[in-house]
């Protein structure tokens, strides 16, 4: 049993993850994944996590969907509601069916944008604060923000992602907690550096060859910030920062253009306070 405090979070595991086609520059059919090696560093973070407190469920892995593992992507979660997203490309759309089933079983309200809009769920909207930062132009439409925006009732500062190696906002930015955040600079452009330094007044900057580590990509339980290896300056500057660095191996998943946050879909909201589980 869970208490009303206990952090709440859905993964996959990845029995079908795999390197199956190639929709943004990490992924390279020929390379392929291991899928063991997979298996395990999954397991590793997966159990992170249940020491660190999280309750993990589960959302059953499918045949044909290779990057179901990437639960960030199923949808936005807002006060017990499901938004489910419409994925920019058909062999991700395919995943919607499942991901809305599994949250009309779990007892959440499941909504639906327009279908003439793309919205990648938690992968592209995250909050800090009460402000929903909202990245668009790879996989998320600047117009289906605002449509959110609407929808929900909260403040959206849009953010143009230019690089597209960060063609997901959770790639190149990591709510720490209200007005605290990581980022890559290099992934947006002036205005949105300006946007985010006007918003966010505490701003940690990842080095270049540590973004390209998806050092952006964390899971934050309380003050504890999980991240994949190999990325030392980042580690450091947590700790300066008064947040305790956990490193865990994900290389398999960097080669579908994902990392630790990305296999979490945060599911007692992230609306309150960021993506910050805890006190
Ligand atoms: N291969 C997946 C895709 O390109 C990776 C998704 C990573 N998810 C994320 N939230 N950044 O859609």
């Amino acid at each position: 049993m869970s208490s009303p405090s206990q952090p709440r979070t859905l993964m996959c595991p990845p029995d079908h993850y795999g390197i199956e086609y190639e929709i943004n520059p990490w992924m390279n059919r020929s390379r392929g994944a291991d899928a063991a090696l997979a298996s395990r560093q999954w397991r590793h973070f997966y159990d992170t996590l249940v020491g660190l407190g999280v309750r993990v469920e589960l959302m059953p892995p499918q045949p044909g969907l290779p990057d179901l593992v990437f639960t960030a992507n199923a949808g936005l979660i807002f006060h017990g509601m499901f938004l489910s997203s419409r994925f920019r490309h058909e062999v991700r759309a395919r995943e919607s069916p499942h991901f809305d089933e599994w949250f009309a079983g779990a007892g959440f309200r499941v909504e639906h944008l327009p279908e003439e809009m793309f919205h990648e769920g938690a992968g592209d909207a995250l909050f800090c604060g009460d402000t929903l930062f909202a990245g668009y132009r790879t996989r998320s439409d600047a117009t289906a923000h605002q449509w959110v925006g609407k929808f929900l009732g909260v403040r959206v500062l849009p953010l143009e992602l230019v690089n597209p190696r960060f063609y997901h906002l959770d790639t190149c930015f990591c709510p720490l907690a209200p007005g605290v955040a990581l980022y890559f600079p290099e992934a947006f452009d002036d205005y949105g550096r300006r946007v985010l330094h006007t918003h966010v007044p505490t701003l940690i900057a990842v080095a270049e060859s540590e973004a390209d580590r998806f050092g952006c990509n964390a899971v934050v339980v309380g003050t504890t910030v999980i991240h994949n290896s190999r990325c030392p300056k980042l580690a450091t500057d947590l700790t300066h920062a008064g947040y305790r660095p956990i490193e865990v191996e994900l290389d398999e998943f960097l080669k579908a253009g994902g990392s630790a946050k990305c296999l979490t879909l945060r599911l007692d909201g992230e609306e309150a306070a960021g993506w910050r589980y805890g006190p």
